[in-house]
């Protein structure tokens, strides 16, 4: 989407893969304090999204949204203003639809969907300084083209409002595998992959509830083409520093998270993660990966059946490669600088995880655990041109 945001991944906090509806103001002055106090925002983790029960569930007697006066009694301009203070971003959740997901599940009452409101609540985001909407199809009823059309009335709303803000949907909610099949940066920003992440390495899914790393990865690897400046496939919030995987898989999760083009969006609780989440959230070789200014997806190299290698070109020249041992066992994944789109004889490679470089003359090979991703950043060549079949969603637009 050609809205001038989201140029490269955006980056940031979601409060709900830790507190669902357990959500507050201090809660989330907490977390924004975190982001600063861990130097995460510095390393580009601006965006603070308040997802799903931050509302009143009644709308005022002028129809405008309202925040849950017991959760954020100062009300939620100010809690944009405490955001903006420290130099982050605010984000925020809402629905097209009757209900949100907890209102559907019956767990938070109320129904405050946007549709027919669309204007009004667009300006009511941007009066409380919300630069990010996620906004969640939530529903088991409606048509992709019905999903299309409602997105992009708020795609709409938001342009008229003059206010730059992130604008990422979730077309697959409930009402999984209708999304993913589009290419959604005709209307969007980022939309999500698969159904809802959890903090598993493999649920077996795939895509149904609730989905691990591996299968979101075999759903959204096949969709780089789909990603560029403002518009990325997300496969959803991060679940590093959430339990439930080793140390490899976490690393490995953050790795394919960086060199996929995904938004980086923490799901953990910062107040309370551990050096080693830390240190993998914060990895500046990954960032700077995901980060760059060509906004490429990876795309899949080789895969054969365990050992499968990803390519992302970077802006200066540079190429990142993924090397990505799915099996259960310890082996060598290997790929070559030629066949990463690489020429010449002499290349270095800068190890992402252990930030130490080598030499190759063109093999590009390591020892990889099982479930373990080795990042390498080939530089020196020559880079061939980005592939053709590269198109912008004006291009590439529609099902597959
Ligand atoms: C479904 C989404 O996929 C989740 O990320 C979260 O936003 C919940 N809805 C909130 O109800």
């Amino acid at each position: 989407l050609n809205n001038g945001v989201a140029r490269v991944p955006p980056m940031g906090w979601n409060s709900w893969n830790t507190f669902g509806c357990n959500i507050n103001e201090a809660l989330i002055r907490q977390e924004a304090d975190a982001l600063v106090s861990s130097g995460l925002r510095d390393l580009g983790y601006r965006y603070v999204v308040v997802d799903d029960c931050w509302f009143n569930p009644n709308r005022d007697s002028a129809g405008n949204l309202q925040g849950d006066p017991s959760r954020f009694p100062s009300g939620m301009k100010a809690l944009g203003d405490y955001l903006h203070a420290r130099d982050l971003k605010f984000g925020i959740y809402q629905v097209p639809v009757d209900r949100t997901c907890a209102q559907y599940f019956g767990g938070y009452p109320g129904a405050t969907g946007s549709q027919g409101h669309e204007t009004q609540d667009a300006r009511q985001f941007a009066a409380w300084g919300v630069d990010f909407l996620k906004y969640d199809w939530c529903s088991p009823n409606g048509s992709i083209d019905q999903q299309v059309a409602t997105f992009a009335k708020m795609r709409d709303a938001l342009a008229a409002t003059g206010r730059p803000i992130v604008y990422s949907i979730n077309p697959n909610s409930i009402h999984a595998k209708t999304g993913p099949l589009r290419n959604w940066g005709d209307v969007a920003n980022m939309w999500r992959t698969t159904e809802d992440i959890t903090n598993a390495w493999d649920t077996g899914q795939t895509n149904g509830y609730p989905m691990g790393i591996q299968n979101i990865v075999n759903v959204t690897v096949p969709l780089a083409s789909y990603a560029g400046p403002g518009q990325f496939n997300d496969p959803d919030m991060m679940e590093v520093g959430r339990g439930g995987m080793t140390d490899t898989e976490m690393r490995s999760h953050f790795a394919l998270w960086a060199v996929l083009a995904s938004p980086l969006i923490a799901g953990n609780d910062l107040r309370s993660m551990s050096t080693q989440t830390l240190a993998i959230l914060g990895n500046r070789n990954l960032v700077a990966i995901n980060q760059d200014t060509l906004a490429l997806q990876a795309t899949q190299i080789a895969n054969d059946g365990t050992r499968r290698v990803l390519a992302k070109r970077l802006a200066n020249g540079d190429v990142a490669v993924a090397l990505f041992n799915q099996g259960s066992a310890t082996t060598t994944v290997s790929t070559t600088a030629a066949a990463v789109g690489k020429s010449g004889t002499s290349f270095t490679l800068l190890d992402a995880w252990t930030n130490t470089t080598g030499t190759t003359t063109g093999s590009i090979s390591a020892s990889v655990p099982a479930h373990g991703t080795v990042v390498y950043r080939v530089s020196g060549g020559g880079t061939e041109p980005p592939p053709a079949s590269f198109a912008l969603a004006s291009a590439a637009s529609g099902r597959c």
